[in-house]
């Protein structure tokens, strides 16, 4: 049956007496919108109405349009979280029959009003503290923490179906809801776009389908904490927090990707990794939840600290500055500073320059007075002896020494960065193919879907075309067969009667007798013909 509009559900609403089986409902008055109207508001799936008795407020959540199994659904959910104390739910009863609009019955869900903010107009006023983003990044992560507890994941977590009540998180919305004993049904609908993995389908339900839209709430409001300008910096509000559908397609290429990779914060820059991981993969139960955060993280540290293990030396003249738990530095790329050359080298340095000018007098000698060669080599043999005084001298200082070794240990260094910088390398290129070839088959397998598609359908259409052509013969011949029936009925009807009236004249005969009405000549001529 086609779902009443919400203009229809307005109307219907205005006389709460007439239109509602509920008692509290048939009691209460709709909250007044423009116009003196029933306020409505709406997610698109439903319009949702507060009625007030006394000092209780309801919420009257109509269906706009038709979901599955909703009264099974529903059911479930209910049993579910009836016998257990789940806080961040709403009390609320399906009712089937619940409200009667243009003179047919529809289905209500009656709840409980929160009287809150929406995530996502919470987050708009106080985007600004810092302390508030933080904290409601952490209550996230405590509902977070109770669904996956108890096997429950929402299906469509977003900022409109995320409620804040004095700090504290309500969650509401639940047709999508997957309890545990709703296995084998597929998801009703796949989620505000905004917020899901753009591979999922209806046939993904489970109790991991929350872990993706989990990363876009939580990093957003991190990020939020960490630099409130990164709401204006990617216009954030608009029926998303700070990601969009189109920033999942291309991850390295999009905006606030790279606004949030931005913000100096090393925990953030690891959380954010994780989720692009969880945007390129295409099997959805391998997404992580953010409960793992303080798994994934220090997972993640290691694997940096392997693949970028620069040492972190404070030796004398190498160093390498970075406040302590800042790991920035091995995204930054920071050069090492590299040690200049000893200053405190006097001796050798009044050596050196003695052996020099010795050596140029010696020269000037021999240039000028022509001393023989034997003579002058008598005089400069000092000079070699001097050079090796010296460099042994200079060789021998410590701070020579250290440098050598710090030298060497800096090659074999760079020389290790520079082999896993190529593995690497490697690597990256390898997973590139990879995602290069998965895409490439992803796009063949969606051709072929595509051409099966067109085949079923081809053939789908040649078989009801012959269908139809047969079901003409045999219309035809059907109606056919009726007429030959009428005719051949007919004619031993008509045979049939002939034979009767014959039997029953020659039964009665006419003879001498006298009948009322005919004349003797008729009365004659009858019994002759018997
Ligand atoms: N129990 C409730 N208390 C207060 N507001 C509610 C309640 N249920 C829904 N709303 C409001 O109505 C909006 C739409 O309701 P929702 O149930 O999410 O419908 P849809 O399926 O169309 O998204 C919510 O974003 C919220 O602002
Ligand atoms: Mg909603």
């Amino acid at each position: 049956m086609p779902k009443p509009t919400l203009q229809e559900y307005q109307e219907a609403m205005q006389r709460p007496d007439l239109c509602f089986i509920d008692g509290d409902l048939k009691k209460g008055k709709p909250v007044p919108g423009v116009f003196g109207l029933p306020k409505v508001i709406s997610g698109g799936f439903a319009g949702v109405f507060q009625i007030k008795k006394g000092n209780k407020s309801y919420a009257a959540r109509c269906f706009l349009r038709d979901v599955r199994d909703i009264e099974k659904r529903y059911k479930a959910i209910h049993d579910f979280l009836k016998r257990r104390r789940m806080p961040y739910f709403v009390k609320f009863e399906y009712i089937d029959q619940g409200i009667l609009v243009k003179g047919k019955k529809h289905p209500i869900l009656k709840m409980e009003w929160v009287n809150g903010q929406t995530l996502g107009e919470y987050v708009e006023k106080n985007r600004r503290s810092s302390q508030a983003m933080e904290d409601a990044a952490q209550n996230f992560k405590e509902l977070v923490n109770e669904l996956k507890k108890r096997g429950v994941a929402h299906c469509d977590l977003h900022d409109q179906n995320i409620m804040v009540v004095d700090g504290e998180l309500r969650i509401i919305d639940y047709d999508a809801m997957f309890v545990p004993g709703l296995e084998g049904f597929p998801s009703s609908e796949v989620g505000h776009t905004n917020y899901q993995h753009p591979e999922r389908r209806l046939e993904d339900f489970g109790p991991h389908i929350d872990n993706f839209s989990e990363w876009v709430i939580y990093i957003s409001l991190i990020a939020l904490a960490r630099k409130p300008e990164v709401w204006e910096e990617l216009n954030g509000g608009d029926q998303c927090l700070l990601f969009r559908r189109t920033d999942y397609t291309d991850p390295d290429h999009s905006k606030a990707f790279r606004a949030i990779e931005d913000i100096p914060d090393d925990n953030l820059k690891l959380l954010l990794d994780t989720f692009k991981d969880a945007v390129y993969t295409y099997n959805l139960q391998d997404i992580p939840s953010i409960v793992d955060e303080g798994k994934i993280v220090r997972r993640r540290r290691q694997l940096v600290n392997e693949v970028a293990k620069i040492p972190q030396i404070s030796m004398d003249g190498l160093e390498v500055t970075m406040p302590r738990r800042d790991r920035s530095w091995i995204w930054a790329n920071k050069e090492v500073e590299r040690m200049s050359l000893p200053k405190n080298m006097r001796l050798e340095r009044l050596a050196l320059a003695f052996t020099l000018l010795y050596t140029l007098v010696a020269g000037g000698v021999y240039a000028v007075y022509h001393v023989p060669l034997l003579e002058l080599a008598r005089y400069a043999s000092g000079i070699p002896v001097m050079a090796l005084l010296i460099t042994a001298s200079y060789l021998g200082r410590d701070v020579v020494r250290k440098r050598g070794q710090k030298a060497s240990r800096i090659r074999q260094l760079e020389s290790e960065v520079r082999s896993r910088q190529e593995r690497i390398r490697r690597e990256v290129e390898r997973v590139n193919q990879i995602k290069e070839d998965v895409s490439q088959r992803i796009r063949e397998l969606k051709e072929r879907i595509v051409a099966l598609k067109n085949q079923e359908e081809l053939e789908l259409k040649k078989r009801e075309s012959t269908h139809w052509s047969r079901l003409q013969q045999i219309t035809e011949a059907k109606k056919e067969f009726k007429v030959q029936e009428r005719n051949e009925r007919y004619a031993l009807l008509k045979e049939k009667q002939r034979a009767h009236i014959a039997a029953q004249l020659s039964a009665h005969r006419i003879n001498g007798s006298r009948t009322p009405g005919l004349g003797l000549v008729k009365s004659f001529m009858l019994s002759r013909m018997g």
